[in-house]
């Protein structure tokens, strides 16, 4: 560094080429594959940084640098449809300074013309554009790129909150913008069920919205509980008085039949807007959905056109972000909880400390490799951190607090609820305790697996209910499930609870599981609790197996060539049909009479013997369903060209690669038309 405080311009190159990856890095994971690997503070350091040394020395700054880009990369799931207007985002910054040197500016730009600004909530979701046609949502897209984004229509009306059809008066065309949110206490509860279910939990209600956005089936969506926010109304003749202001537009966008959040004010100085961010910096734990900041825009629209814009974002508005609240309290000592699966998390039991508006006294250490990364020692303080999610984040050791003589913190050597040595697989960041069948937490949550909605669904049987016959010995077992009799139940009390089964009650639950018998083969799969076997790959197997004991007499490298089944499944599943408890079960299964045969009907055998790899989009059917299609038909699905593929069915956007592929092995290429001609035939 020199005397005025620049880099030297070689370390700046490599500088600029390390942040570069970084950023791209990060970008990438969090657009493409929704994962947030840092925090929105770091991130926006490094893109700083970066900013920094582009504006130091112009020379380093490269067209395609991640500071040029507007957003992430483009998902191609959804059809592709280009902003009318481009979807800008907002200078932000985590200093009241920038903030007060934001409205002298503003006030300087504008001169003597009289305005106001509006101070509203940053809600910490997923940006969408709503377009409505007299009156009626036509279109919804995402974000995307800022300038292409997802046609995610279908889902967005599913949203209670986006009006499909507005109240008069309403522009002719005209496009509403707004956040997509997922409320806290929905978020938790469809977590808790998707841990139940065997789904990987989403990390935080942001991931959650924009998951929920993207799923192809938009039944799914509805279900997900999610909420929009709008904060933007924009067209080409909003010529009415009430169009003339920021605010008179959200007032507006009220009466047409959009949910407005109250929490919008018109403020008229920089004292104003201060008092807004002080009281929301503190206030926001106490909102039902999250925000990770406040945006403050001048209020009168007039004014926007001749402010203008900076490369990517309007200067009328700039955006506050809150730093994460953190605070650093005293370690009393490390628990381990046993899941489902046998995986082991440690907890950390932290003196109580008012974090973010709640007394925070646990929060999880994630795995041994995490345990590991912080060095954690006996005596040690925790900086604990909670951003926008809630959850509060171990972040760090306190290092004025770390006395050199304390004795480090090691991992649990044994499992704290059945006593047998935890083991740990290679390239795996945490132990987990391998008494599958005599451990209680994982027979207690493969119970609960067994019952829930996606499995066997039976009602009635809740978390409590079967820890309660689990602990009364009744039930060890997802086959004793189907021996129980009334006079079991009947009485049978939790311990913490007292509430006891009574005649009716027991009845339900009889007559709950003896409809669950006719539940469909591929969901008893599931329901089995076999690791790695999921929803999608149960429905592969039993599609493609058949019934259960060609499932269970199939070699290793039989399962692993089936399409979306890999090796490490392939030995999962060989291994439990490996053990003859396993077996015993399914036996005691198959006598009380559940679905061990998949029943779908098959419609023909014109495709029997034909393998077909599927590639790109279809017109007529979802990749899904004709995947069941070709084995309605008798056909095979394959996930990768090889010698023995003999089509590829090619949709619409398919990648060349595949192409070149096929053509190199001499592999024909059908379409959808030509497909079904030969089914036909
Ligand atoms: S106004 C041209 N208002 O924050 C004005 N944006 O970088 C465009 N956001 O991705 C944005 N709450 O989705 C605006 N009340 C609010 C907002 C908001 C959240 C998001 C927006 C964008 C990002 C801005």
């Amino acid at each position: 560094m020199d005397l005025f405080g620049n880099t030297d311009i070689e370390d700046a190159r490599l500088r600029v080429s390390e942040l570069t990856a970084l950023i791209n890095r990060y970008n990438h994971e969090y657009y493409m594959n929704d994962r947030s690997l840092v925090s929105d503070y770091e991130f926006d350091a490094l893109l700083r940084e970066l900013t920094e040394l582009e504006r130091q020395y112009p020379e380093l700054k490269k067209a395609n640098s991640p500071t040029q880009r507007v957003g992430g990369e483009v998902n191609k799931t959804f059809r592709q449809v280009d902003h009318r207007v481009p979807m800008l985002s907002l200078g932000n910054t985590y200093s009241i300074g920038e903030i007060v040197d934001f409205e002298a500016r503003t006030r300087k730009l504008i001169g003597d013309e009289q305005f106001d600004y509006t101070c509203e909530l940053k809600y910490d979701g997923l940006a969408i554009g709503l377009t409505y046609k007299d009156g009626m949502l036509t279109q919804a897209v995402t974000r995307g790129n800022g300038t292409v984004g997802d046609d995610i229509t279908a889902n967005a009306r599913t949203i209670a909150t986006v009006p499909l059809q507005l109240q008069p008066p309403f522009p002719a065309d005209f496009e509403v913008r707004g956040e997509v949110v997922y409320p806290f206490e929905a978020f938790e509860e469809m977590n808790r069920q998707r841990e139940i279910d065997g789904d990987e939990p989403f990390a935080n209600p942001r991931n959650a919205a924009s998951g929920s956005l993207k799923l192809q089936d938009s039944r799914e969506c509805a279900k997900r509980k999610l909420q929009f926010c709008a904060y933007f109304v924009m067209g080409d003749n909003l010529d009415a008085p009430i169009m003339q202001t920021h605010f008179g537009r959200l007032q507006a966008a009220k009466q047409m039949g959009f949910k407005i959040q109250p929490y919008i004010k018109v403020c008229r100085d920089i004292n104003e807007i201060k008092a807004f961010i002080d009281y929301w910096d503190t206030e926001r734990w106490n909102l039902p959905f999250g925000i990770d900041g406040i945006v403050i825009k001048v209020n009168q629209v007039s004014l926007w056109g001749k402010m203008g814009l900076t490369a990517k974002s309007p200067r009328w508005a700039i955006a506050y972000k809150f730093k994460a609240a953190r605070v650093s309290t005293p370690l009393l000592g490390v628990s381990y909880q046993v899941g489902r699966t046998g995986v082991v998390t440690p907890v950390a039991k932290m003196q109580p400390v008012q974090l973010g508006g709640t007394t925070v006294q646990r929060a999880t250490l994630n795995n041994a490799d995490f345990m590991a990364s912080l060095d954690i020692h006996e005596g040690d303080w925790l900086l604990v951190e909670k951003g926008g999610e809630i959850i509060p984040k171990i972040v760090g050791i306190d290092p004025e607090h770390r006395t050199a003589d304390n004795q480090r913190v090691h991992f649990a050597e044994v499992c704290p609820e059945c006593g047998t040595k935890l083991v740990r697989e290679t390239g795996e960041a945490g132990y987990y305790c391998p008494n599958q069948d005599g451990c209680p937490p994982q027979i207690v949550g493969r119970l609960e697996h067994f019952v829930s909605r996606k499995a066997m669904r039976i009602d009635n049987l809740g978390s409590e209910r079967l820890r309660m016959l689990y602990n009364s010995g009744l039930v060890r077992n997802i086959a004793d499930l189907y021996d129980l009799k009334k006079e079991q139940l009947v009485g049978l009390a939790s311990d913490e609870q007292g509430a006891s089964i009574q005649s009716k009650g027991a009845d339900n639950i009889l007559q709950a599981i003896e409809q669950s018998k006719q539940t469909p083969f591929e969901r008893v799969l599931f329901a089995l609790g076999i690791r790695f076997v999921g929803e999608v790959g149960a429905k592969k197997l039993a599609r493609y197996l058949g019934d259960i004991d060609t499932l269970m007499n199939a070699s290793e490298s039989e399962l692993a060539q089936i399409d979306d089944v890999g090796e490490k499944t392939a030995a999962e599943i060989f291994n439990y049909f490996q053990k003859p408890e396993h077996r015993t079960t399914v036996e005691r299964l198959r006598a009380a009479g559940l679905q061990m045969k998949n029943t779908a009907t098959k419609v023909s055998n014109t495709l029997d013997g034909k393998v077909f790899v599927v590639s790109g989009v279809f017109s007529r059917f979802s990749r899904e369903e004709i995947k069941n299609h070709i084995e309605q038909h008798g056909g095979k699905v394959s996930s990768s060209l090889s010698t023995k593929t003999s089509y590829l069915l090619a949709g619409e956007r398919m990648g060349p690669e595949k192409l070149k592929k096929a053509e190199k092995l001499g592999i024909p290429v059908i379409t959808e038309d030509e497909y079904l001609k030969q089914v036909d035939s």
